[in-house]
Order: structure tokens, then sequence, then C-alpha cells
């Protein structure tokens, strides 16, 4: 069964312990990102929750740099961290090997192409094949190197479920519930089409956070993906 993890978008430690308290009882697990790090910092993550956690640093810089901010991070305990495939191979192996000094290491997961990026978006980075073969080449870059997941849209998650097997754990953003706006996601499907495709997790932030009844709106997603 695909579960629900939740983006707490804020920098405000207030608001997040707030969303921690009320959605954690509605999903599988709580996600973390750049913003919330960067104004709050290890010991705010503490202070949000004493659950274990998706840390989505998404981390890419030289594999010593990479390396050496997945000790730093590892006090935390994540459950799962995220790194950008673009790294490329080294990258990846430097980050599995430094998570691999502890006994209970995250799930290092990689993200594959950001689920903002359209055809001519990604297109404009100099990558000549669309989302599909981009995706499609970094993940099994990633998890040759050995990354534990990836991160994709839910339009690549069948595709990569059956060119790479059961192996990849599979966590999805640019979810929207039917109705709901896109915000500045561009790939994007609602929680059953990314259940259908394959997601082990799906990653839903502002269709619940910035919702008027956040609880429910979590609620209501996931019935949808049960
Ligand atoms: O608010 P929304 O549902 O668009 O939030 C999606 C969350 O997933 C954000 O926290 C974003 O940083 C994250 N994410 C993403 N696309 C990726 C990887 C992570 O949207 N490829």
């Amino acid at each position: 069964m695909t579960g629900l993890i939740v983006a707490l978008d804020t920098a405000d430690a207030h608001q997040a312990t707030e969303w921690a308290e009320t959605l954690a009882p509605h999903c599988g697990l709580l996600k973390l990102g750049l913003e919330f790090f960067l104004a709050q910092g290890p010991a705010g993550v503490h202070a949000v929750t004493a659950r274990p956690i998706f840390l989505d640093l998404k981390l890419h810089d030289i594999p010593n740099t990479v390396a050496g901010a997945v000790r730093a991070i590892l006090p935390l305990r994540p459950r799962m961290l995220t790194l950008h495939a673009g790294g490329g191979t080294k990258m990846i192996e430097a980050a599995r090997h430094a998570a691999d000094t502890v006994d209970d290491p995250p799930m290092l997961l990689a993200v594959t192409v950001l689920t903002s990026l359209d055809s001519s978006a990604l297109h404009a980075t100099g990558v000549a094949g669309g989302p599909r073969q981009q995706v499609l080449r970094l993940g099994r870059l990633a998890m040759d190197a050995g990354a534990d997941g990836l991160v994709c849209s839910a339009h690549e998650a069948s595709m990569l479920r059956s060119a790479l097997g059961s192996r990849p754990v599979l966590v999805v953003p640019g979810i929207r519930p039917a109705g709901a706006g896109a915000n500045d996601q561009a790939r994007t499907l609602t929680p059953r089409e990314a259940a259908d495709a394959g997601a082990d997790w799906i990653v839903v932030g502002r269709p619940i956070t910035g919702s008027a009844d956040p609880a429910a709106a979590a609620a209501a997603i996931a019935a949808e993906l049960a």
C-alpha cells in the first residue's frame, strides 16, 4: 500500500510543530525540507517531532562535501534523506559510504528530475531527451551507485518499476488531488493515480498545509490511497 508523506514547508518552528501534531495521525511520515532546516537547524528538527523524519535536503556537491554533510546529519537519525542523482555516481557512492557508518542508516533517495520541470524547462538545462528518458537514466545510475530509492513524478513511476524491478523505493511528489491547483509543480497526478503507478510513498505539501482544515485534507488523501 502507498503511504502518505506530508511536507511541512515553513520556516516557522511553531507552525511546523502544530502541523506535526495535527497531521502525524493521518500520515506515515513527516518531511522537513531546506526552508525549515536553514531557518531552524538540527535543534529545530528535534523540537518539531521525536519521530523519525524525512529530511529533504537534496544534497548536490562534490563527493567529499556530500559525504561530510551526510555524516553531519546522521545524529538526527532521519529515516529518509535526499540527494540529487545529477551529482553523479561517485557522489552517491560517497553518501552511501558515509551513511553506512551507522547501524540503522537513513534511506538514501536520489532525486531524478524535479517534478516542477516540464519537457521544455528540462530541455533548457541542456538535457536532450524528455523527462522520462532522463528519469530512467538517472534512476539507473543512482541505484547502481547504492541509492535505496528514487524521487520521481507519478508519470515515470510505472516505467521505473518495470525497468528496475521492486528494489527502488519510489517516492512521488507533485501530487494534486482532483481540483487542486498545481502551484509551481509541472508533472502532477492525483494520489490514486500515483498509487496505481506503483509509488511506495506520495509526498503532499500545500494541498494539505494550505487547506482550511489540514487534518481533514490529509485524511481524505489517506482514504484515497486505501
Ligand atoms: O506543496 P507541494 O505538494 O508541491 O510540495 C511538494 C514537496 O515535495 C515540497 O516539499 C518539495 O520540496 C518536494 N519535492 C518536489 N519535487 C521533487 C522532490 C521533492 O516537489 N522532485
